[in-house]
């Protein structure tokens, strides 16, 4: 019987109805963008670095944070959802979320996964860089591929009391066998919980400083993560709009204790590299961190990584705009994520945008119909009405034959 294996960094999976990574996709592993010396997303990681190592001396003078930048992306689901206690029937861990190298492999969709194991490794406090895959949709600040920072920081009762009191643990207790509320897990005693906080938000605030200026306004708006409680998003103000930059929180103590550690508190974040490159150095298109062209890599060298830099466009190229609608049987389910990443398989660099401009279920026989704007817009040249049309063209014959669908003329 034959099996269908895919190989990835010298391992050979066996590939399974999970199994729905695109060649588009695995064409981006170990690119490793965040490791290229000038890349925007170098530049952004180099200067994150720099400011925790200035920041957090540990002992012997070394940095307190330790870096880790090369751990490869295919992780179990184990790693990606269990270790994190991310529930059995989290919306998350649909497939159509994330991209599958088998039903117990994947490609991450956060850094997080590794949180268990460098803790397990008994390191203290550490900055995790990588690439992150999300099946998503196509528009300016969205792609298949993108990076996260991860960091931690882990604290003894002395460690973390000893910042208010100056001279260690005067009577206080990391633990108490409480209730959780919004503001504490029901094992973390109030003081702790509210140390820990306040330790991570310092932390953050400080960053987003170090990278903006102190002029940036930032705001802290309250969420939920199955990793952390409490849990926060971080946005800062640009353009006249909150942007959300990271997610973080007080670490669960159940994860610290599978990683031997619970016996300490910590905190996490998980920070969104091309977001902040594209405000940081105002690019304007998620699509450029991949070009390849030289007048785009080419503004990024500078000396010095503290250089204030501000991308000038290539030049802004006509955009091609051009709709698409199908018939969608009825019953039957429709994803607009297998759209999208059909949309990216067949047009690749050339699409900058798609969007759902209008639907309509016919009223007898409850047939549904969708149609699509597609906006063709290459990031560094400009195209031709032939080449459009005939990608176009091949994604109406593709939507029909593989989604099932059936083109409305
Ligand atoms: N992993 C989360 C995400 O990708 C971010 C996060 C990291 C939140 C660590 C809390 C703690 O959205």
């Amino acid at each position: 019987k034959h099996v269908n294996t895919l190989e990835l960094f010298g391992q050979t999976y066996v590939q399974d109805e999970w199994t729905n990574i695109p060649a588009t996709v695995v064409d981006k592993l170990g690119r490793n963008l965040h490791n290229q010396k000038h890349h925007p997303l170098w530049l952004l990681k180099e200067r994150i670095k720099d400011y925790f190592y200035r920041e957090f001396i540990g002992r012997c003078h070394k940095p307190l944070f330790s870096v880790h930048d090369t751990i490869l992306p295919v992780v179990t689901t184990q790693q990606n959802f269990d270790s994190l206690l991310v529930p059995p029937d989290h919306p998350s861990r649909h497939h159509g979320d994330s991209y599958y190298v088998n039903a117990k492999h994947m490609l991450r969709a956060h850094t997080s996964a590794h949180q268990r194991e460098l803790v397990s490794t008994g390191l203290d406090a550490f900055l995790l860089i990588g690439d992150v895959y999300r099946r998503d949709t196509v528009d300016r600040s969205h792609f298949p591929v993108f990076h996260q920072v991860e960091g931690m920081r882990l604290f003894s009762s002395q460690q973390l009391f000893a910042s208010v009191t100056g001279s260690g643990p005067a009577g206080l207790d990391l633990f108490e066998a409480g209730t959780r509320t919004p503001s504490k897990q029901e094992s973390h005693s109030l003081e702790a919980a509210h140390l820990v906080a306040s330790n991570l938000q310092h932390t953050l605030k400080g960053l987003v400083h170090f990278l903006f200026g102190t002029s940036v306004e930032t705001r802290w708006v309250p969420c939920t993560f199955p990793f952390t409680h409490p849990s926060f998003e971080l946005e800062i103000k640009f353009d006249n709009a909150w942007l959300e930059v990271l997610g973080c929180g007080v670490t669960e103590q159940k994860i610290l204790h599978a990683a031997g550690a619970g016996d300490r508190v910590a905190w996490a974040f998980g920070l969104g590299l091309e977001r902040l490159a594209m405000v940081l150095f105002a690019i304007p298109d998620i699509r450029l961190f991949w070009s390849n062209d030289a007048r785009f890599s080419e503004q990024f060298k500078v000396d010095d990584i503290h250089q204030p830099i501000r991308f000038k466009p290539l030049s802004p190229y006509p955009p091609l705009i051009n709709d698409m609608s199908f018939w969608i049987p009825s019953g039957e389910s429709f994803d607009d994520r297998d759209f999208y990443e059909l949309v990216r398989t067949i047009a690749g660099n050339m699409v900058q945008e798609v969007k759902l401009i209008d639907e309509y279920t016919q009223p007898g026989s409850g047939r549904h119909s969708r149609c699509y704007r597609l906006v063709y817009r290459h990031a560094e040249r400009t195209l031709t009405k032939a080449e459009v049309d005939l990608v176009h063209r091949a994604i109406g014959d593709a939507v029909e034959t593989q989604l099932g669908v059936q083109g409305r003329g």
